[in-house]
This record gives structure tokens, sequence and C-alpha cells, in this order.
């Protein structure tokens, strides 16, 4: 399947992306079999490094992948060969510019000397496991795809939150903030494959032509309907947290978001009138990635007095958790056992290292290897990536014209309470916060 040489080159080489995904990603390809024999890892960077150091700072990011035998020499590092490349692929991280100007410029130098098949835009989410499987619970399964649409699901919520700051990463992240970071990219990428329509097949183009068409067709992003927030010092005990702001790399006063909450609307026949909710944060009280489909209320319930007046507690939810703790889980409605008519809320749960107790690859390096194999399904076509900006890239000006204020929220906390007023604008609660999660 692989040719049998692979030079991969690695521009960045010491930095943190490559010490802590790609070469990881890269060795556990190669202890598993999935690279030809001949392959050669080159890596370029701004910091001077000998082979030896660079193998050194390498070597303390994949020896937990060991399992305790004696590393070998894995990556060779030499001088560029001057050999002739038959062919070249060129795999290229985000930030992809920081609007549709800049991006729009990037594709353009990129294709003065790379046709659109050698790009391989990375988006590693992309990669999840429970990303890739999105398509496969949708279209393989009779009891999902029917209930696909506005007729049944009421709205659905994308969230990412990380229980850290930005810590040691601001000088990248004051430049983009947390919506360029997250929002456009990665929850945008898992939102399009979600609502797209069904692909004329699994080939590439025929998957992104379906995700570009859910991507052309969302309402313009409104300020109203947006949230942004920052994270500010916190003491919890004896312990203290800092600012963003207190970060020595961010300049003082950055009004750069770290939280953002978001309700957009797809105008086609499927979505209309669903709310689609974003929320992605920077230091909230839990890390987590997960998407979440609130289904409408059973028409005519029979049960209806056995929930009380908040009949919202009885409809049914659809979780797929990428992180952490892979799971796939339905909240339903059941009869606690027993005399009476008692119900209760119970998961039906796919916990995935309950079932599959192998350990899922990283994203890295499913991606990696995909783009060796020239397998361009889960990487962005420029196209895809024009139309994630254009929905961006009007409501990122008007914030950054208009100095909007984020709202504060201490660092480990729940986050801002505007996100529960968005939320409520279009009749929605954030299934995150509602205690109930297994
Ligand atoms: C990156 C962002 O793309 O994704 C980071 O730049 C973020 O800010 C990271 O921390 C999250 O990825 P993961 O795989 O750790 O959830």
């Amino acid at each position: 399947k692989l040719g049998s040489t692979l030079s991969i080159t690695v521009v960045g080489a010491s930095g943190d992306l490559a010490k802590k995904k790609i070469f990881p990603a890269l060795f556990a390809l190669y202890y598993e079999d999935c690279l030809p024999e001949d392959f050669t890892v080159f890596g370029y960077a701004r910091t001077k490094l000998t082979d030896e150091e660079l193998r050194n700072v390498i070597k303390h990011f994949i020896n937990h992948l060991l399992a305790g035998k004696l590393s070998n020499r894995l990556f060779y590092l030499s001088i560029p060969p001057n050999i002739f490349v038959d062919v070249a692929k060129f795999i290229v991280e985000k930030p992809f510019g920081r609007d549709s100007e800049s991006s729009g410029g990037l594709t353009r130098s990129l294709k003065q000397y790379l046709r659109e098949d050698q790009i391989f835009r990375i988006d590693h989410y992309l990669g999840r496991e429970l990303v890739e499987n999105l398509s496969v619970l949708r279209f393989s399964n009779l009891v999902f795809e029917p209930l696909w649409s506005r007729n049944y699901i009421r709205n659905v919520q994308f969230i990412f939150s990380e229980d850290f700051g930005t810590e040691g990463r601001g000088g990248y992240f004051d430049n983009y903030g947390i919506i360029r970071d997250i929002m456009q990219n990665h929850l945008l990428q898992i939102l399009a494959l979600f609502a797209m329509e069904t692909p004329v097949s699994l080939d590439a183009e025929d998957i992104r032509n379906e995700k570009v068409k859910v991507l052309r067709s969302m309402q313009p992003l409104l300020l109203e309907n947006v949230i942004v927030g920052q994270y500010k010092g916190h003491n919890k005990g004896s312990k203290s947290y800092p600012a963003y702001t207190d970060d020595p790399t961010v300049p003082k006063g950055s009004l750069t978001p770290t939280f953002a909450a978001a309700a957009l609307f797809i105008n086609n026949a499927r979505w209309d009138g669903v709310p689609f909710l974003m929320k992605a944060v920077k230091a909230l009280h839990t890390k987590r990635a997960e998407i979440r489909v609130q289904f409408r209320h059973v028409p005519g319930n029979l049960y209806k007095r056995n929930f009380g007046t908040d009949l919202d507690k009885a409809t049914n939810e659809l979780v797929l958790r990428l992180q952490p703790g892979e799971a796939i889980y339905v909240k339903i409605n059941n009869k606690v056992p027993g005399l009476g008519m008692r119900l209760d809320r119970s998961d039906l749960n796919l916990l995935y290292r309950s079932r599959y107790p192998t350990e899922i690859p990283d994203a890295y390096e499913r991606l990696v290897l995909d783009a060796i194999e020239g397998e361009r399904r889960l990487f962005i076509r420029s196209d895809e990536l024009d139309a994630a900006w254009a929905l961006f890239t009007p409501l990122l000006k008007e914030l950054e014209e208009k100095k909007i204020v984020p709202e504060l929220y201490p660092y480990g906390s729940r986050g801002p309470v505007g996100a529960h007023y968005l939320a409520a604008k279009h009749n929605v609660r954030w299934g995150d916060l509602s205690g109930e999660d297994s």
C-alpha cells in the first residue's frame, strides 16, 4: 500500500506540537508497523538544535509509549537530502490565517507551489475516534438517521472546555482568541459532519462536498448570538489561579476571549430553526469535548404527570463524549423497577473503555497515516476553509472594532452566566450543566 521509501519533514520540529503530538504519533505508527521500512524523518526548526539534542527532547515524549523497552534509535535527523522528490504532500497546521482575507492569501501562496490534492490541512478533531464514528452512527443505524432533522431534534450543542488556561501559550493565543482557536475549526468541522446530508459515497470529495454545503447554508452569525468571556484570577483555599492577563506574554488590558458561546443556524430544509449551540472555554472547572443532541418532547406523552411541571426533564438526549472517556449514551425515561409507576432518567450507555478495552489511537496518528496514504477525507479543502472563515470573519471584525469587553469568569468556575442567557433566548438549556451525566 505504501511506497517503499518515505521521508517526513517536520517543519517546527522543536515546537510544542511536534514534541507532544507529531513525533509520538510517528513513533506509534512505526511501532504498529504502519510505515515503510525505509523511512526518514527530518526536522527543521528556528531553535538551534543538534541532532542529539532534538533526539533527547523527542525521547522524553515517546518514552512512555515504549512500555519499559529500551528505545531504538528511531528518528534519524541529517542534512536535507538533495534527492529528487517525486511525490510530496504537505500537512499544514492551523492557524490558517486570522480571517477570510489572510486565509485566502495563504491558500494562494500554497497554490503557487502545490496542487489542492497535495495540501492536507489538519484539524486534529477530525481524527478523533468519536468524530470518525459520527457518520457510522448516523448512516448505518436505522434508529438515528430518521430522527436527524428539525422534526425531532430540538437543538444540538458542541461543547469544548479545558480545565487549564493558556499557560505558556499566551503569545500565540492573544493574537487569535478562542473563537479562532477552537470554534472556527474544531467545533465547526464537527457541526458540518453532524449536519451534512448523506454523501454520495465515502469518497473524500463526496464527503467534503456535503460539508461545504452545510457551511455555505449557515445564517450569518450575529453579535447578539455570541457571548465572549475571559478568565480572571481566583483563590481557592490555599491555591491561587492566574488571570489570563497575568500571563507575561499577554498584553495588559487584552480583550481576547478565552470563552465564547454562540448560537448558529443552518438555512436548509433539514435544520430550519434548530439552534446549534457552541461553547468553547479555557480554564473552566472541567475538561471535556462533547456533542449533545436534545430531542423534542414526546407529543401527548401519556406519562406526563410523572414528570411534574418540567417536561424538559423528560426529553431524550444523545451524547457523544469525545473526551475524556469516550462514550455514546442516550438519556431515556425508564420505569423504576417495583410496584407502582415511578419513572426516572437512565442512560443507554456505550462506554468505550468497557466495550473496547484496547487503546484508542491518538488523532494525529490517524491523520498522519491518512496523509501518508493520500486519504483526504479528514482534511479540510480550500472551499471548506473559505466558507468557515466567511461565517466567522464579520463577527470577529465586529468584536474587535467595537472592542467588546469579555465577561470575566473565575478560573476553574462554570464560566460566564451570559452563556445561560444566550441559551435561554433560544429556548435551550446547556446539557453539560444539568448535573445528570454518567
Ligand atoms: C488546539 C488548540 O487546536 O487544540 C489548543 O490550539 C487546544 O488551544 C487544543 O488546547 C485541544 O486539543 P485536545 O486534543 O487536547 O483536546
